[in-house]
């Protein structure tokens, strides 16, 4: 699209680009206030920008009547004194219209930059308060969206609008003035030829739009294809199946579609500008003509006729800008409501008020109530608008947990095992608060966790999940987020103990090591004995390991187990396992199924009921037996 951007840099041009849309646009009410309210750590700065732009407008509108004297008065009676006078009158009021310009800039920078400042860390902070349900179904692409697209809209809102607004404005109003002064015959007869001006723009500005829209689809999706293909993944799918060709194909496809619209709209952009310069230049022949039969028979000065061809120049600009004003204003209008909107989503799981702080060194016991939950519907969690339906479902899903109640003691391991589906998943993100329960409690050291700070439980409470994240950093950022003043030495020590110490002693980089996006230079054991490492760092006092050995070779896995042993001792943990060496040393075995407690007990009794659990023991469990002695 630079193409576009390059070529019709105008205020006008831009103006009709926008979507007139957002014309029958409702906004919310209470929406200008809080928009103001924005602006009020810059008020000082707005009022002195806003003077700015209205001696930037009047100087506009002097220059011309300078025009006009050095003619008439000066030119015409042979007078060169007021010839020098006035043309240097012209030079300062071009020096005091470069330096007023200069010092807008500056302002409206200012400001401008300012308030997206504060809008962005806003949406990012309130972004990051949201629950996990929010970002399990809003598309990452939209939310970035509306940091910086909407953002930058308004932005627009209190530099380039307000000040076309108040510019064009005060332009308008003092050039016609002026001309109705000098000729009012010439200024309807000027103001007659505006239709002509705003016609062809109105024509071509539908087509033009509908082109950059549709441009913008194209360049999006050529984006979409890039990004799924240059991700180390997409890269080796694509190989894989040998299917780099038809890569190409599809990409050079959409490339040229680009390139088509690009041309389509270069034209139409083209056509729009050339006409409205023929206007202008139509308009300019028709003073010329009109103004030069009266000059010739002495109604008007010769000055008047130029000082009037010239303000020509300086009505039609402003007076297109104003026609359009009521789109421009809803544009940034609606990019401000839609960031408005982000804000305003209320967080599904927040802090109370008064929420307290619970103890380090709590007594880290963990009970279930009578425990039900069901995932929460996508109204409650999320906006339509950031994703791709028009309309989200508030139904809700079926009971995942129903009714379970147990309680682990400090110190004690229980494990929890059942089929896929059976959620296991779910039960444990209820302890550390991913999400609320539906009805019941979970209390951590005898405390809803509902009641203390979602900080200080989740600091007492460590998780290792099967598919451990990486941030794209070092090894040492990745350990420090557990325990951010770790010396080295604690470090390395971590690592040992998660058994891959000597994996990052033997890295080049030891612990500069940058691991790739989501981890994928380490193998899967690797990353699980990291993280292992990251939990000895964080040393909670509540472990749950969701399938933490799950998708590792036997191999990464004894070495995984070894890690955990570590990790498990002297805390209270939660296992969902499938290895039957974890499930064995169990304090208590729990089995899930439906999201039903359905047997509870150790490994020998359970065997022995002959229920559920030993028709897993034997499919799941038995077979593993002879691989890994545990
Ligand atoms: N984020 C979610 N939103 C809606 N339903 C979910 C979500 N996560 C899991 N489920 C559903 O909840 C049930 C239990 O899942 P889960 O707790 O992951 O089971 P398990 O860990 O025992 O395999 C499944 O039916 C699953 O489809
Ligand atoms: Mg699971």
């Amino acid at each position: 699209m630079s193409m576009l951007r390059g070529a019709g840099g105008g205020r006008a041009m831009r103006s009709f680009l926008q979507d007139s849309s957002v014309k029958g646009h409702k906004l919310a009410p209470g929406t200008a206030r809080r928009i103001l309210s924005f602006a009020v750590p810059y008020k000082g700065f707005l009022a002195i920008f806003l003077l700015l732009v209205a001696i930037d407008a009047a100087i506009g509108a002097a220059t011309p009547l300078l025009f006009r004297d050095i003619i008439d008065r000066g030119i015409a009676r042979g007078r060169t004194d007021v010839v020098v006078a006035l043309s240097l009158g012209v030079a300062a009021l071009a020096l005091a219209s470069a330096g007023a310009t200069l010092a807008q800039r500056w302002f409206s920078a200012r400001i401008g930059e300012g308030l997206v400042l504060d809008l962005r860390t806003a949406v990012f902070d309130h972004v990051q308060s949201m629950p996990v349900a929010f970002f399990s179904r809003t598309q990452t692409g939209a939310l970035i969206q509306r940091l910086n697209g909407d953002v930058l809209g308004a932005q627009q809102a209190f530099t380039s609008t307000l000040s076309n607004v108040v510019s064009n404005l005060l332009s308008v109003v003092l050039v016609l003035g002026a001309m109705f002064v000098m000729s009012w015959q010439i200024t309807l007869l000027a103001l007659a030829l505006l239709p002509l001006f705003v016609l062809p723009a109105r024509l071509m500005a539908g087509r033009l739009r509908a082109a950059t829209a549709e441009g913008y689809r194209l360049n999006a999706d050529m984006a979409q294809t890039m990004t799924e293909r240059f991700n180390v993944a997409g890269a080796t799918l694509a190989k894989i199946f040998g299917r780099s060709q038809d890569s190409s194909g599809e990409f050079a496809g959409k490339a040229a579609r680009v390139r088509d619209i690009g041309v389509t709209t270069a034209m139409y952009a083209g056509i729009f500008r050339v006409s409205l310069t023929l206007v202008a230049a139509l308009a300019v022949a028709l003073v010329y003509g009109v103004g030069g039969v009266f000059a010739v028979g002495g109604a008007l000065g010769i000055g008047t006729v130029v000082a009037l061809t010239a303000y020509l120049t300086r009505l039609y600009g402003p007076l297109t800008a104003l026609s359009n004003l009521q789109v421009d204003v809803m544009t940034t209008l609606v990019s401000f409501e839609r960031v408005l909107e982000v804000l305003d989503l209320p967080p599904m799981v927040a802090n109370l008020p008064g929420a307290r702080t619970l103890p380090k060194d709590v007594r880290p016991s963990v009970e279930f109530d009578h425990v039900r939950f069901h995932y929460p519907a996508a109204s409650e969690v999320s906006l339509a608008s950031l994703e791709s339906t028009a309309i989200l479902s508030t139904e809700t899903g079926v009971d995942v947990v129903g009714d379970v109640s147990f309680r682990v003691e400090p110190g004690q391991m229980v494990a929890l095992v059942g089929p896929s589906g059976a959620g296991k998943s779910t039960l444990a993100s209820l302890v550390s608060r991913l999400y609320d329960v539906t009805d019941g409690a979970v209390l951590v050291g005898d405390r809803d966790v509902r009641e203390v700070t979602q900080e200080s439980l989740r600091a007492v409470i460590g998780v290792v999940t099967q598919d451990s994240h990486m941030y794209h950093d070092t090894i040492r950022a990745n350990l420090l987020m557990a325990r951010p003043g770790a010396t080295d030495p604690e470090l390395l020590d971590a690592l040992d103990a998660a058994q891959i110490g000597e994996f990052v002693a033997a890295l080049p980089d030891g612990l500069d090591t940058v691991v790739g996006d989501r981890g994928y230079r380490l193998s899967g054991g690797e990353r699980q004995r990291l993280s292992i490492a990251r939990l000895l760092l964080k040393a909670p006092s509540i472990v749950i390991l969701d399938e933490a050995t799950a998708h590792l070779d036997s191999e990464s896995e004894a070495a995984v187990q070894r890690a955990l042993a570590t990790a498990l001792e002297g805390r209270t943990s939660l296992v969902i396992a499938h290895r039957l060496s974890t499930v064995r040393n169990a304090d208590t075995i729990l089995v899930l199924d439906q999201g039903q407690l359905v047997e509870r007990g150790t490994h020998e009794e359970l065997v022995d009921a002959g229920g559920l659990y030993s028709e897993l023991y034997r499919t799941q469990f038995e077979p593993q037996a002879e691989v890994l002695p545990s």
